[in-house]
């Protein structure tokens, strides 16, 4: 097994403290997000001060041409509650003016769907819809989407070269990835100011209002564990992904990574 913290174990996947493999890794994750479900939009937007829905816009903006195509086929991975399927619907509507693509959210928290179906309204199962469905063994054939995006998703796979790979089958061809990860600040200053907001401050409050404290010092945990921007960026290309690049925003506390799927 890679020490804890080297590069090689950070690329393998989520380990959340106490599993040691990839079932008990993604067992573990699924119950954890299962149980803070009810809590998770408020502690979301309290905890970011709102700049997680500022975030999810803009990655819906950046991509809003390929949904407002008639014909594109959009798939927001590891949905949660649905609030990036739901800014992906909107974005067509604010930037281009134009009907936005049908759109199809998959999590495998069964809670956390439900809460995306009633925040959807009655959007939910025209425009979109969601199934629940494990991000490593998607229910699709392959190259059905133009877009697969995710939002604080990803870090939390148990198989992060899998999950690319599965991502790049049911792409289309020339098809874009978007994953939207946190990442740990680079500046001296900021990143000690991130840490102790992250590490201190965000799982005790966590705790406090979801009554599942282990959710809230995972958080932090998983970040840490997360492979770099570059790493990241090496392995989606070692998995089928070209113009693979990425940005940081909010002094680097996020990271927007794109690529598209090669031919
Ligand atoms: C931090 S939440 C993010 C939710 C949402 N995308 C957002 O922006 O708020 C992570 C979500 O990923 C889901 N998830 C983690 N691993 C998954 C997997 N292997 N398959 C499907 N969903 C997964 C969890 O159930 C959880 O709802």
């Amino acid at each position: 097994m890679s020490p804890p913290g080297s590069s090689r174990a950070r690329l393998s996947g989520t380990r959340p403290s106490g599993t040691h493999d990839e079932a008990a890794a993604s067992r573990q994750v699924r119950e954890m997000f299962s149980r803070i479900a009810p809590r998770y939009d408020l502690l979301n937007h309290l905890l970011s001060l709102r700049f997680d829905v500022v975030w999810r816009k803009r990655l819906a903006r950046r991509f809003a041409h390929i949904v407002a195509r008639p014909d594109a086929r959009v798939l927001d991975v590891c949905c949660g509650t649905g609030d990036l399927a739901l800014a992906l619907a909107n974005a067509p509507i604010t930037s281009a003016g134009s009907a936005p693509a049908s759109l199809v959210g998959t999590d495998f928290a069964h809670p956390m769907l439900v809460r995306a179906r009633e925040k959807a309204g009655e959007k939910a199962g025209r425009l979109l819809d969601f199934l629940e469905a494990d991000a490593l063994s998607l229910p699709f054939p392959g190259a059905t989407f133009d877009l697969l995006a995710t939002a604080f998703g990803f870090r939390n796979l148990a198989n992060y070269a899998a999950g690319l790979r599965e991502f790049r089958r049911v792409l289309a061809p020339g098809g874009s990835l978007a994953i939207l990860e946190f990442a740990e600040p680079r500046g001296a200053f900021f990143r000690h100011l991130f840490n102790f907001y992250f590490k201190r401050v965000l799982p005790a409050v966590g705790a406090v209002v979801s009554g599942h404290a282990q959710a809230y010092s995972y958080l932090p945990e998983s970040v840490a564990r997360f492979p770099d921007p570059s790493e990241l960026a090496e392995l989606m290309k070692r998995t089928g992904f070209c113009e693979v690049a990425f940005e940081s925003w909010s002094a680097g506390i996020v990271t927007l990574h794109s690529g598209r799927a090669r031919s």
